[in-house]
């Protein structure tokens, strides 16, 4: 089973990365999979700790894809490193074992420590429409225009009918991201 959280790693100069990522778990421990070349990848390597926010905060997740990267982030507890403010729960990471693939290594992580924040609230069908747009977003050069489109009129029911601000934010920060896309600004 594979889990859509964001992670946050340290950066060399001291500041933080912060990426959406799929996580799994198998006995006991995290397994983080980053396609090389990434960021999140070389501080995992250089590092061998991160943090693991479990987060229903959408906007974060549409935002790291945007181009909107500043999200308000509070130290770790246990390791040098930051988790996001608005998470409802975290997870303290070491690397305990990785699996090297040129395209696609394996992470396994030990959890060193864990907090809940917030209790869950329940499903909300616009954030799942955004996480799923998001997945999109991310890969809009390996997909037929007319399978995004059709995916995006669907999606964009539950956004009409069950979106906060939130929501509706990231949702129009993909749009524009697609806009762009197609207009040649983004490549
Ligand atoms: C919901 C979601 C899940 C993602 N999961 C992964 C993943 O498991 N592995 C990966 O390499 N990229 C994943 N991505 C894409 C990365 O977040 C994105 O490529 C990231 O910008 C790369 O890391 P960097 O910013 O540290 O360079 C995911 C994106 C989304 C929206």
């Amino acid at each position: 089973m594979i889990y859509e959280a964001v992670i946050t790693t340290r950066n060399e100069d001291g500041s933080d990365r912060i990426a959406p990522l799929g996580y799994q778990e198998e006995e006991g421990l995290i397994i983080l999979s980053p396609f090389s070349p990434s960021t999140t990848l070389r501080n995992l390597e250089r590092t061998h700790q991160a943090v693991l926010n479990m987060t229903d905060n959408v906007a974060v997740i549409a935002g790291c894809l945007t181009g909107h990267h500043e999200w308000p982030l509070v130290p770790a507890e246990k390791i040098p490193g930051s988790r996001l403010e608005d998470t409802l729960a975290h997870r303290e990471l070491k690397v305990e074992r990785i699996e090297e693939d040129n395209i696609r290594p394996r992470f396994y992580c030990r959890i060193l420590h864990e907090k809940v924040h917030k209790p869950f609230r329940g499903f909300n069908r616009a954030k799942n429409a955004v996480l799923e747009a998001a997945i999109l977003v991310s890969r809009l050069h390996m997909l037929p225009t007319e399978k995004i489109d059709a995916e995006i009129e669907y999606l964009k029911i539950a956004i009409d009918k069950t979106a906060g601000e939130q929501e509706q934010r990231a949702w129009n920060w993909l749009m524009e991201r697609i806009s762009d896309y197609r207009e040649g600004r983004e490549k």
